[in-house]
Protein backbone atom coordinates (compact mmCIF):
# COMPACT_ATOMS: atom_id res chain seq x y z
CA UNK A 1 0.00 0.00 0.00
CA UNK A 2 1.34 3.12 -1.25
CA UNK A 3 1.19 6.23 1.74
CA UNK A 4 2.15 9.91 1.68
CA UNK A 5 5.30 10.25 4.11
CA UNK A 6 4.22 13.35 6.64
CA UNK A 7 6.32 15.25 9.13
CA UNK A 8 4.57 17.86 10.75
CA UNK A 9 6.00 20.84 13.11
CA UNK A 10 3.96 21.63 16.24
CA UNK A 11 5.13 24.35 17.49
CA UNK A 12 3.22 24.94 20.72
CA UNK A 13 3.29 28.16 22.49
CA UNK A 14 7.20 28.62 21.30
CA UNK A 15 8.91 30.72 18.68
CA UNK A 16 7.95 34.53 17.38
CA UNK A 17 9.06 36.43 14.14
CA UNK A 18 11.89 36.04 14.07
CA UNK A 19 11.58 32.04 14.18
CA UNK A 20 9.11 32.46 11.40
CA UNK A 21 11.46 34.09 9.70
CA UNK A 22 14.87 32.04 9.91
CA UNK A 23 12.53 28.97 9.42
CA UNK A 24 11.51 29.91 6.19
CA UNK A 25 14.70 31.11 4.96
CA UNK A 26 16.23 27.84 5.82
CA UNK A 27 13.30 25.33 4.54
CA UNK A 28 14.00 27.29 1.01
CA UNK A 29 16.40 24.71 -0.15
CA UNK A 30 14.93 21.94 1.36
CA UNK A 31 15.18 18.56 -0.50
CA UNK A 32 12.08 16.17 -0.23
CA UNK A 33 11.75 12.27 -1.25
CA UNK A 34 9.09 11.74 -3.23
CA UNK A 35 5.74 11.34 -1.66
CA UNK A 36 6.61 13.46 1.26
CA UNK A 37 4.67 16.50 2.57
CA UNK A 38 6.04 18.58 5.59
CA UNK A 39 3.84 20.63 7.08
CA UNK A 40 4.27 24.02 9.59
CA UNK A 41 1.97 24.61 12.44
CA UNK A 42 3.09 27.84 14.12
CA UNK A 43 1.35 29.85 16.41
CA UNK A 44 -1.98 31.04 14.24
CA UNK A 45 -0.42 34.46 15.03
CA UNK A 46 2.01 34.03 12.86
CA UNK A 47 -0.01 31.59 10.09
CA UNK A 48 0.08 34.62 7.82
CA UNK A 49 3.35 35.77 7.96
CA UNK A 50 4.98 32.16 7.38
CA UNK A 51 5.94 32.84 3.98
CA UNK A 52 5.45 29.65 2.05
CA UNK A 53 6.31 31.39 -1.40
CA UNK A 54 9.78 29.78 -3.63
CA UNK A 55 9.62 26.91 -1.61
CA UNK A 56 8.95 23.28 -1.87
CA UNK A 57 5.40 22.68 -3.26
CA UNK A 58 5.04 20.19 -0.47
CA UNK A 59 5.81 22.61 2.33
CA UNK A 60 2.32 23.77 3.92
CA UNK A 61 0.91 25.69 6.95
CA UNK A 62 -1.50 23.76 9.11
CA UNK A 63 -3.18 25.31 12.48
CA UNK A 64 -2.30 23.57 16.35
CA UNK A 65 -6.30 24.13 16.98
CA UNK A 66 -9.34 24.66 15.17
CA UNK A 67 -12.86 25.74 16.52
CA UNK A 68 -16.07 22.97 16.43
CA UNK A 69 -18.05 25.77 15.69
CA UNK A 70 -18.60 28.29 12.39
CA UNK A 71 -18.59 31.56 14.61
CA UNK A 72 -19.87 33.48 17.26
CA UNK A 73 -19.63 34.01 20.56
CA UNK A 74 -16.30 31.87 21.37
CA UNK A 75 -13.60 34.32 22.57
CA UNK A 76 -10.66 33.30 21.42
CA UNK A 77 -11.32 30.36 19.01
CA UNK A 78 -10.28 30.02 15.62
CA UNK A 79 -12.68 28.81 12.71
CA UNK A 80 -12.06 26.84 9.72
CA UNK A 81 -13.40 29.52 7.56
CA UNK A 82 -10.59 32.03 9.35
CA UNK A 83 -8.07 28.97 8.63
CA UNK A 84 -9.26 28.85 4.62
CA UNK A 85 -8.86 32.49 3.72
CA UNK A 86 -5.07 32.13 4.64
CA UNK A 87 -5.01 28.77 2.90
CA UNK A 88 -3.69 27.01 5.70
CA UNK A 89 -4.82 23.28 4.66
CA UNK A 90 -4.35 21.22 8.05
CA UNK A 91 -4.89 21.12 11.82
CA UNK A 92 -3.95 19.05 14.57
CA UNK A 93 -7.23 17.91 16.58
CA UNK A 94 -7.13 17.28 19.77
CA UNK A 95 -3.44 17.12 21.00
CA UNK A 96 -2.70 16.04 24.61
CA UNK A 97 -1.68 19.19 25.60
CA UNK A 98 -5.85 19.83 24.54
CA UNK A 99 -6.61 17.45 26.31
CA UNK A 100 -5.28 17.36 29.82
CA UNK A 101 -5.25 21.16 30.12
CA UNK A 102 -8.31 22.38 28.36
CA UNK A 103 -10.33 19.32 28.86
CA UNK A 104 -11.18 18.83 25.50
CA UNK A 105 -12.95 15.73 25.40
CA UNK A 106 -12.81 12.74 22.12
CA UNK A 107 -16.44 13.66 21.34
CA UNK A 108 -14.79 17.11 21.03
CA UNK A 109 -11.88 16.35 19.04
CA UNK A 110 -14.47 14.37 17.24
CA UNK A 111 -16.49 17.70 16.04
CA UNK A 112 -13.31 19.30 15.17
CA UNK A 113 -12.37 16.81 12.95
CA UNK A 114 -15.92 17.09 11.40
CA UNK A 115 -15.68 21.07 11.00
CA UNK A 116 -12.02 20.75 9.62
CA UNK A 117 -13.40 17.92 6.62
CA UNK A 118 -16.11 19.88 5.82
CA UNK A 119 -14.03 22.98 5.37
CA UNK A 120 -11.19 20.86 3.54
CA UNK A 121 -8.88 21.12 5.95
CA UNK A 122 -6.51 17.51 6.62
CA UNK A 123 -7.36 16.80 10.48
CA UNK A 124 -4.15 15.46 12.35
CA UNK A 125 -5.52 13.42 15.07
CA UNK A 126 -3.66 13.05 18.26
CA UNK A 127 -4.24 9.90 20.02
CA UNK A 128 -2.09 8.57 23.00
CA UNK A 129 -1.73 6.53 26.49
CA UNK A 130 -0.34 8.52 29.84
CA UNK A 131 2.43 6.60 31.71
CA UNK A 132 -0.19 5.19 34.17
CA UNK A 133 -2.18 3.81 31.16
CA UNK A 134 0.36 2.11 29.85
CA UNK A 135 1.81 0.62 33.07
CA UNK A 136 -1.82 -0.23 33.69
CA UNK A 137 -1.95 -1.96 30.29
CA UNK A 138 -4.65 0.09 29.32
CA UNK A 139 -2.65 1.31 25.93
CA UNK A 140 -4.92 -0.17 23.44
CA UNK A 141 -8.56 0.56 25.05
CA UNK A 142 -7.43 4.13 25.52
CA UNK A 143 -7.13 4.84 21.62
CA UNK A 144 -9.79 2.90 20.89
CA UNK A 145 -11.90 4.90 23.26
CA UNK A 146 -10.37 8.03 21.74
CA UNK A 147 -10.55 6.74 17.64
CA UNK A 148 -14.40 5.38 18.29
CA UNK A 149 -16.12 8.97 18.77
CA UNK A 150 -14.82 9.88 15.72
CA UNK A 151 -15.50 7.23 13.88
CA UNK A 152 -19.02 7.66 15.02
CA UNK A 153 -18.69 10.93 13.90
CA UNK A 154 -17.58 11.18 11.01
CA UNK A 155 -18.14 8.14 9.36
CA UNK A 156 -14.82 5.26 8.82
CA UNK A 157 -15.06 6.43 5.11
CA UNK A 158 -13.69 10.07 5.75
CA UNK A 159 -10.64 8.13 7.73
CA UNK A 160 -9.42 8.60 3.89
CA UNK A 161 -9.08 11.85 4.60
CA UNK A 162 -7.73 12.13 8.04
CA UNK A 163 -4.21 11.99 9.62
CA UNK A 164 -3.85 9.82 12.40
CA UNK A 165 -0.92 11.48 15.24
CA UNK A 166 0.02 8.42 17.87
CA UNK A 167 1.88 10.42 20.67
CA UNK A 168 2.25 8.66 23.88
CA UNK A 169 1.89 11.61 26.35
CA UNK A 170 5.31 9.84 28.61
CA UNK A 171 7.02 10.82 25.50
CA UNK A 172 6.18 14.17 24.73
CA UNK A 173 8.40 16.66 25.62
CA UNK A 174 10.43 14.59 28.22
CA UNK A 175 13.33 12.52 25.86
CA UNK A 176 11.91 9.47 26.22
CA UNK A 177 11.12 8.60 23.19
CA UNK A 178 9.26 5.25 22.69
CA UNK A 179 11.03 2.35 21.24
CA UNK A 180 11.08 1.57 17.27
CA UNK A 181 9.36 -1.60 18.00
CA UNK A 182 7.05 -0.39 20.68
CA UNK A 183 5.78 2.69 18.60
CA UNK A 184 5.33 0.09 15.51
CA UNK A 185 3.47 -2.52 17.71
CA UNK A 186 1.01 0.44 18.70
CA UNK A 187 0.58 1.73 15.36
CA UNK A 188 -0.16 -1.77 13.67
CA UNK A 189 -2.90 -1.73 17.01
CA UNK A 190 -4.07 1.37 15.36
CA UNK A 191 -4.55 0.37 12.03
CA UNK A 192 -6.42 -2.81 13.30
CA UNK A 193 -8.60 -1.52 15.09
CA UNK A 194 -9.45 1.11 11.65
CA UNK A 195 -9.30 -2.16 9.73
CA UNK A 196 -12.31 -3.41 11.71
CA UNK A 197 -14.65 -0.82 10.56
CA UNK A 198 -12.69 -1.01 6.76
CA UNK A 199 -9.22 -2.43 5.88
CA UNK A 200 -9.33 -0.39 2.42
CA UNK A 201 -9.66 2.99 4.18
CA UNK A 202 -7.32 1.55 7.93
CA UNK A 203 -4.58 0.43 4.78
CA UNK A 204 -4.95 4.30 3.73
CA UNK A 205 -4.69 6.64 6.72
CA UNK A 206 -1.00 8.13 7.12
CA UNK A 207 -0.02 7.57 10.68
CA UNK A 208 2.50 9.31 12.45
CA UNK A 209 4.74 9.04 15.41
CA UNK A 210 5.19 12.00 18.18
CA UNK A 211 6.96 11.98 21.32
CA UNK A 212 10.53 13.74 21.72
CA UNK A 213 11.35 12.76 17.62
CA UNK A 214 14.84 14.08 17.02
CA UNK A 215 17.57 13.83 14.42
CA UNK A 216 19.23 11.00 16.10
CA UNK A 217 16.53 8.87 16.15
CA UNK A 218 13.64 9.40 13.61
CA UNK A 219 15.20 7.51 10.94
CA UNK A 220 14.88 4.12 12.88
CA UNK A 221 11.32 5.40 13.96
CA UNK A 222 10.34 6.31 10.32
CA UNK A 223 11.65 2.76 9.06
CA UNK A 224 8.84 0.73 10.72
CA UNK A 225 6.28 -0.47 8.04
CA UNK A 226 3.16 1.47 9.56
CA UNK A 227 4.72 4.64 10.58
CA UNK A 228 4.52 7.12 7.98
CA UNK A 229 6.42 10.03 9.47
CA UNK A 230 6.34 12.29 12.42
CA UNK A 231 4.68 14.89 14.48
CA UNK A 232 7.51 16.80 15.78
CA UNK A 233 7.51 19.54 18.53
CA UNK A 234 10.78 20.15 20.12
CA UNK A 235 13.08 19.46 17.52
CA UNK A 236 10.45 21.34 14.77
CA UNK A 237 12.19 24.55 16.52
CA UNK A 238 15.40 24.38 15.26
CA UNK A 239 16.16 24.54 11.70
CA UNK A 240 18.96 22.11 10.62
CA UNK A 241 17.59 19.91 13.11
CA UNK A 242 14.12 19.67 11.43
CA UNK A 243 15.73 19.81 7.94
CA UNK A 244 17.48 16.73 8.82
CA UNK A 245 14.13 15.03 10.33
CA UNK A 246 12.21 15.80 7.03
CA UNK A 247 15.09 14.67 5.01
CA UNK A 248 14.77 11.48 6.43
CA UNK A 249 11.14 10.59 6.01
CA UNK A 250 10.48 8.99 3.04
CA UNK A 251 7.09 7.68 1.05
CA UNK A 252 6.22 4.25 1.06
P1 LIG B 1 8.00 16.73 21.38
O1 LIG B 1 6.46 17.13 21.17
O2 LIG B 1 8.57 16.36 20.05
O3 LIG B 1 8.63 17.97 21.95
O4 LIG B 1 8.02 15.58 22.33
C1 LIG B 1 5.66 16.44 20.25
C2 LIG B 1 4.24 16.95 20.30
O5 LIG B 1 3.74 17.24 21.38
O6 LIG B 1 3.58 17.04 19.27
Amino acid sequence: MKRRAIVAANWKMNGGLELVNTMSAGLKDLELAENVDVIICPSALYLAAFDCNNMNAHIHLGAQNVSEHDSGAFTGEISTTMLQELSVGFAIIGHSERRSIYKESSEQAALKVKAALAAGITPILCIGESETERAEDQTEAVLSAQLQPVIDVIGIEKFSEVVVAYEPVWAIGTGKTASPEMAQATHLFIRQFLAKANSDIANKVPLLYGGSVNAANCEELFAQADIDGGLIGGASLKVDEFKVICSTAKGS
